[in-house]
């Protein structure tokens, strides 16, 4: 690519030919207010925010589609552009109803961050028309998305995500009195797969999870109560930012440490419950495979993904493989093995996820998972949520002193378990074990390098005892899309395919902390293998205390089944509740 030369505020970068203006302020930290820009969508200049002016002719033009080229020279803070922001940002407060100290998204609000920064230099009111919208009712999307339309200024950003994420978008714009607005479709035939996508996709706080962390704070002042955590294998390398570290830092133990500091009983890594995930998954993958059963299998750990087909693509359903996710395995065995081993009642356990997704609030609550009547997991928490509960009670994880698990049956988790946060991790892990299980040695190399990128579709091809065979992990349900109509004709085209609904898998799932850009997905993706690399035992079938678990607790199939396996089926539209 030919490099070209423009001027900003008066200095010289270089850029790449084809390159924006706005991506190479990014790049150079220069502050462009671009509500709308996302580098996953195209821009579509709605916000007129990113406004700059073009030296010496005194026009402005739009820096997310106005491309460098050699020569150009633009100013990004000159009085003709101050004059027009404050303008533009009058015209989209007009739409928006204000009240930020409230707002669940108030930190990661966009719209916030260009008033503050614009607030010295004009004389401008955000809250000038603040009650233009205040009989607006809120939407809630099942039990995880939250829609406030008086803080929307209809962008549409979030529409075009809900386009790629569903079949023809369940949030849409739709001709409203005066102008379009968006809102949730309520026709049968479309539904929310509660991904949060359209939450990462949003500059301001219209659209956020529905908060469940106040009535954690709540359950940990309850002396009859036990509350344990368990925290997802995504969070480690994201969780930082929220506290000022790099993305992609691994924080393992600093979520131990503040975990018991707030007051949990016990904390429990997810990673444990994707250990043993993989041993029933890569059972189930060659058991279909040896008995000649061609026929694809998908991966079930995405709850988003799972009700994408449950909803969409019912005749998919059969294909996904009948293992519950990782954390509703683990916490199946907190309130079994864990609570008979400690001799607690399960009645007084509490099971808190933190998870980097929206969607798993909504698995936490599906009935056909309770074990012995219990929803394995009570409450579910985003990466979001949990900074708050750590900020709420005075604790800045960057401080905190690490330590580490101390259980005595379910501590230990592998590299291969803390993987499952970045898309093609789960895959990678299953193949790590089922080779294992079938070859009796360990593969000579871990490591998948083709599933380790950030493409939306990876294909790896493997030959295992003489048999060719095809996997994928898929990640974004419009990559999702290529490979169904792919399977349609064919349904044996793959072996398994690992599907992850948020774009680059949990690492950017709708639950974790904001901006999330691909620079971002690649940083947290890296940290996470790079605790893989560190981690003493890589191979899910090594982790000793799953071993252990084997050969005692789930010696009883029907024990293990009850804990980790489930029946999905087609599902109906979801409840979506007004709210004032
Ligand atoms: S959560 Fe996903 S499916 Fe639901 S509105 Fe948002 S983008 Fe659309
Ligand atoms: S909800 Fe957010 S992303 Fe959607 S149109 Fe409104 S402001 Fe834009
Ligand atoms: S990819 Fe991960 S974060 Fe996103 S919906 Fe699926 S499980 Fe949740
Ligand atoms: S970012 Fe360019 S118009 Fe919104």
């Amino acid at each position: 690519m030919s490099q070209i030369s423009i001027s900003i505020n008066g200095r010289k970068y270089q850029a790449d030919e084809g390159e924006t203006v706005l991506q190479v302020a990014q790049r150079e930290d220069i502050y462009i207010p671009a509500l709308c820009y996302h580098c996953d969508l195209l821009p579509h200049e709605s916000c007129r925010l990113c406004m700059v002016e073009i030296e010496g002719e005194g026009k402005l033009k739009a820096s997310c589609t106005l491309k460098a080229f050699d020569g150009l020279r633009v100013l990004t803070d000159s009085e003709l552009v101050n004059r027009v922001l404050a303008v533009n940002l009058e015209l989209l407060f007009a739409q928006h109803e204000g009240k930020c100290e409230a707002c669940a998204r108030k930190d990661s609000c966009k719209l916030r961050q260009a008033v503050i920064k614009f607030s010295n230099k004009e004389k401008f009111v955000a809250d000038k028309y603040s009650d233009r919208k205040k009989d607006k009712l809120k939407y809630q999307f099942g039990p995880s998305i939250m829609f406030d339309p008086a803080k929307c200024i209809n962008c549409e950003n979030c529409a075009t995500m809900c386009a790629k994420q569903t079949k023809g978008g369940f949030i849409r714009p739709r001709e409203s009195k005066y102008n379009f607005e968006v809102s949730p479709s309520l026709a049968n035939d479309h539904d929310c797969i509660y991904c949060g996508q359209c939450i990462v996709h949003c500059p301001t706080g219209a659209l956020s999870e529905v908060e469940d962390y106040p009535e954690v704070q709540k359950l940990l002042k309850d002396s009859t109560k036990k509350v344990v955590f368990q925290f997802a294998p995504a969070i480690r390398s994201s969780i930082g930012e929220l506290f000022g570290l790099p993305p992609g830092e691994i924080a393992t133990g600093k979520i131990f440490s503040s975990l018991k500091r707030i007051g949990a009983y016990k904390v429990f890594d997810t990673s444990f419950g994707a250990d043993v995930t993989i041993m029933e998954e890569s059972e189930e993958l060659i058991n279909k495979i040896v008995s000649g059963e061609n026929e694809v299998m998908f991966s079930s750990c995405c709850p988003a993904w799972v009700k994408y087909l449950e909803f969409y693509e019912k005749g998919f359903v059969k294909y996904l493989t009948s293992v519950r996710s990782p954390h509703i395995i683990l916490g199946g065995l907190i309130k079994t093995h864990w609570a008979k081993h400690n001799n607690i009642n399960p009645k007084d356990i509490v099971v808190v996820s933190i998870m980097p997704c929206t969607a798993k609030k909504f698995e936490a609550k599906r009935r056909e998972l309770r074990v012995n009547g219990f929803n394995p997991v009570d409450i579910v928490i985003t990466n979001r949520e949990f900074a708050k509960l750590l900020k709420e009670a005075n604790i800045n994880l960057a401080d905190v002193e690490p330590s580490e698990s101390n259980d005595d049956i379910m501590g230990s988790f592998t590299g291969a378990g803390e993987i499952f946060g970045a898309s093609g991790g789960v895959l990678e892990a299953a193949i790590r074990t089922a080779y294992f299980k079938t070859t009796g040695k360990s593969l000579e190399h871990f490591e998948f390098k083709a599933i380790h990128e950030l493409n939306g579709i990876k294909e790896l091809e493997l030959k295992v005892n003489n048999q060719k065979l095809r996997f994928a992990a898929v990640s974004g349900i419009e990559n999702v899309k290529i490979v169904l109509d792919k399977l349609k004709s064919d349904p044996t085209y793959y072996s398994c395919v690992e599907v992850m609904a948020c774009p680059g898998g949990c690492v950017a799932g709708g639950g974790q902390p904001l901006p999330i850009d691909d620079e971002i997905r690649k940083m947290r993706s890296k940290g996470l293998y790079k605790a893989d690399r560190e981690n003493r035992y890589r191979e899910s079938h090594a982790n000793p205390d799953v071993v252990e678990l084997y050969k005692g607790f789930f010696e009883s199939d029907r024990m293990r089944h009850r804990i980790c396996h489930t029946k999905f089926a087609a599902k109906n539209k979801g409840v979506i509740k007004r709210i004032k």
